[in-house]
Parts: structure tokens; sequence; C-alpha cells
């Protein structure tokens, strides 16, 4: 028999357009965890994914209809302009992505008024024209994933409306716990966690966001919906792929330049507050402070890139970013020693070059889905590199064990986490590599996606 048609829903798609110099719309690879883990296992499976036209060239890709590519069908969903932002801006990204890393600033935030009311309500729209978009799209018995936390309602409308589809919601950021979610207003958490529940199971990276989910379920809901836990693995080929560029062998040379033979620590983000970035800053700073054999002799190169820029709080926090690394560059650093070299280019080489070069790899986030980073970093890393890992990321579950613990908030501890990464003796790098290297290397994409289509059937 044949196998069930595969219907893949999310906000950001597989590829994004753009026009060039002559005005002409071209087509791009989109970057993110959800694109590079997914793209490969949907490739050449003739799958349809449905995802929001973002910009104005993705708009205009999508009047022209559903594009063919790499093997599966886009089809762009095209939302008012205002709408988008209510959905993406004021409920997925400021108030969801808050609520699930632990973000909210209490005292003062969030404020649930009448225009966040409104927000909600088309936030609620827009989900259900996502899944109006799949009962229109997929054939009878498909099989759904639904992935992130901008379209957590499509679960309860498609069981309304397609009662034969096998659906499942994959959630790649954390969850919350049942106390944080009691900020939200009780009927909006309801319909949160009803929504999802729709879906025929939901997953997450880790255990732990997924025992957190059950929770709030029966809080809420005196209910636990099916769950299951699978990891997202890095896209090795496209990887190693990338890091045999002449691209990435100009970068690594550039990036040997500016290291010269000191030691090098690295961090690959988006300027995110859930990144925890400015602490990093402030335990690097605290290093150089505590331990003056380091100064001169360690250099940390940030590739860290804009991010969600249509949002007031990250606006800020990369201001706060810039200034931190100002001062602690004005304190330590003098004509022959930058202690911290940003690049903020969102290019992909460059990043995988640092990747290749570090001694010490730092990911410290306050709380995250998984970060795809502490997977990817290990996986082509040419030095044997330390990674320094925040118990707090998902990878945690995975990595735990071989990692330097840096808790998120404890900068002391943190600097320190650095100085014994930095202080390792070759043959301790080596064994840490190699275990990191074994774990990374154990699931593939295909088996990231072959466990959302059993756990959906
Ligand atoms: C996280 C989310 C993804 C998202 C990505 C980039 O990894 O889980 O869904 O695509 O961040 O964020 P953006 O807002 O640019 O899509």
């Amino acid at each position: 028999m044949a196998e069930p048609h595969l219907v893949i829903v999310s906000n950001r798609g597989p590829l994004s357009f753009r026009h060039d110099d002559d005005g002409k719309l071209v087509t791009t690879r989109s970057a993110g965890g959800l694109v590079t883990s997914l793209g490969p296992g949907v490739q050449g499976t003739g799958a349809t994914w449905i995802a929001a036209a973002i910009s104005t060239a993705d708009r205009e890709a999508a009047a022209e209809g559903v594009v063919d590519a790499e093997g599966f069908r886009l089809q762009s969903l095209v939302v008012d302009e205002q709408a988008y932002r209510q959905f993406y801006d004021v409920i997925a990204n400021g108030t969801l992505w808050f609520l699930n890393h632990g973000l909210w600033d209490l005292p003062r935030r969030p404020r649930f008024d009448r225009h966040w009311r409104a927000a909600w309500e088309t936030f609620r729209q827009v989900n259900h024209a996502f899944a109006d978009a799949v009962v229109a799209e997929a054939p009878e018995g498909a099989t759904v994933l639904v992935q992130d936390y901008h379209l957590p309602l499509v679960g309860a409308r498609l069981a309304r409306d397609r009662p034969d589809l096998a659906t499942v919601h994959f959630l790649h950021t954390p969850f919350c716990t049942p106390a944080e979610l009691r900020v939200l207003p009780t009927d909006v958490a309801t319909e949160f966690l009803e929504g999802l529940a729709g879906h025929g199971a939901c997953g997450f990276h880790s255990r732990r966001w997924a025992a957190a989910f059950e929770a709030c379920c029966q809080e809420v809901l005196g209910r636990t919906p099916p769950t299951f836990v699978a990891a997202a693995a890095p896209n090795l080929a496209d990887l190693r792929a990338v890091a045999e560029s002449a691209a990435c062998d100009a970068a690594v040379r550039a990036l040997d330049e500016v290291v010269g033979d000191r030691r090098l620590i690295v961090r690959v983000d988006r300027i995110e507050l859930s990144k925890n970035i400015v602490r990093g800053f402030h335990a690097y700073d605290e290093l150089l402070r505590s331990r003056p054999d380091l100064r001169g002799k360690v250099v940390f190169a940030a590739s860290i890139y804009p991010s969600r820029q249509t949002l007031p709080d990250y606006l800020a926090y990369a201001n706060e970013v810039e200034s931190v690394v100002e001062r602690v560059n004005a304190t330590w650093g003098d004509d022959s020693w930058t202690p911290i070299v940003l690049d903020a280019s969102d290019d992909f080489p460059r990043s995988v070059a640092a990747l290749r070069r570090y001694d010490v790899l730092l990911v410290n986030p306050v709380r995250d889905g998984l970060n795809l980073v502490a997977k990817e970093g290990p996986s082509i890393n040419e030095r044997d590199g330390i990674l320094v890992l925040s118990p707090e990321a998902g990878a945690w579950e995975e990595l735990g064990g071989i990692a330097v613990e840096a808790h998120p908030f404890d900068i002391a501890g943190t600097a320190e986490a650095l100085g014994r990464a930095l202080d390792m003796e070759p043959a301790g790098r080596a064994t840490h590599a190699r275990a990191l290297r074994e774990a990374v290397c154990e699931q593939s994409p295909h088996d990231w996606l072959a466990a959302q289509i059993a756990a959906a059937r």
C-alpha cells in the first residue's frame, strides 16, 4: 500500500523569496533549526509544505501559486499584513515565546489589555486559516505534521473538520510549567492547551518539556494528551558540504588572522533574549578579571545576527549586547588585542568556519527547546573543542553527561566553566570531543522525521 501523503505546516517555510538587482524574484533556502532539520527528510517525498508568505517578495511569489522544489510542493499562505503582525509579533513572539522560555519581567509585563485581546482573536483566525488550507489540500488519510509555537490552535480545528487525518504538533521551544502558565488568562490558557491537545500527539525535543506540557494539561484540562519525545538532529551532509566549501576555508583563514596563536571561544546565535548573550559576555569579562594569565591570550568570536527586529524588546537587547561588548573591549583590549570580535553578518559559511575553529563553544541559554548549535558545533569542530552548555537547553538531555556545565544565571560559575574548558589538557579534550561527536552523530534528520510520522500514525 502507498504511504499516506505527508503535509508539513509551519510559519516559516523552507524557501524564502527576494528580489535580485533586476527586480526578478529569486528563491533562497530559509535558515533556522526547523527548516534545516526537516528539509532533508522531506526532500523527494512529494510532500506538501504549507507556510506563511512572510516578506513582500514571498507574497508576490505566492500569487504565482504552488512552487515545486526539491521533491516537495510549497504552498504559501498569504495573510493580511496587519493580521500577520498581530499573529507573529504580538502573540507568537511577544507572548507564547516569552511564556515558554520564562522571559517575562512579571512586575511590568505581560499586559493582557483589549489590544492584546484583539491580537489573540487575530491569532486564532490565522491559525484557522492554516487549518483551512490543510483541510483543502490534504488528501484522505494524510499525515499532517504541524510545527512550532505559532500554530497551536490548528489541531482542534483539524480534529473537528478532518477526523480522517493523522496529526501531530511538534513544538520546537521549551514548554512552560503550570505555575508559569497561570500568567495567561484562564480562557486563553484553556484554548491554547485544547488546540494543542486536538492533535493526535504533541512532540518535544526533551522529556522535560513533554512533562511540563502534560502537567499543564492535567491542571487545566484535567487530562493528559499523548506526547512523544524526539530531539532534532543536525543535517550533517549539509554542514560538511559547507565546511568543505571554498567560502568556509576563506573564512577560517580570515579568523586565523584575527586569532593568531590565541585560544578561541565561539558562540553562534540569533540576537535573542533567551540565548543569554549579555550574561555570556559578563562571564567572559569576569574570566579576564579573575585570570590575568588569560589576558591577551584568548579571543571570543561571536557570530550573532539580528532577529525579530520588529519587536522593541529585541532591539533593546541588541543595544545591550553592543554596549557590553564595547565595555569589555575598552576595559581589557589594547592595540594588538580585541577581546571580543563580533560578526553580525548572518553568513552561514562564516558561522561554520567559527564552529570548525573553536577551542571552546559557549551555549548558555536561559532556556532553549533544543539548541541545534550545541550539536552542530561538535560534529564539525576540528580542534577537539570543549562544549560549555547550559542545563536549560533541551540538548542537555543528550549531551549533559559530556559537556562542561554553565548555569545560565551564574556569571562567576560560567566564567569558571570557561576557564576550566580553556585549561583542559589535549588528552582530556580529545576524549571529550570524541564522546560529543558520537552522541551528536547518532541520529539523523531522517530519524527525526520518521519519529514524528510514527507518532502521528
Ligand atoms: C526558532 C523557532 C523557529 C523559528 C526560528 C527563527 O528556532 O523555533 O520556528 O523559525 O527560531 O525565528 P524566526 O522568527 O526568524 O522565524
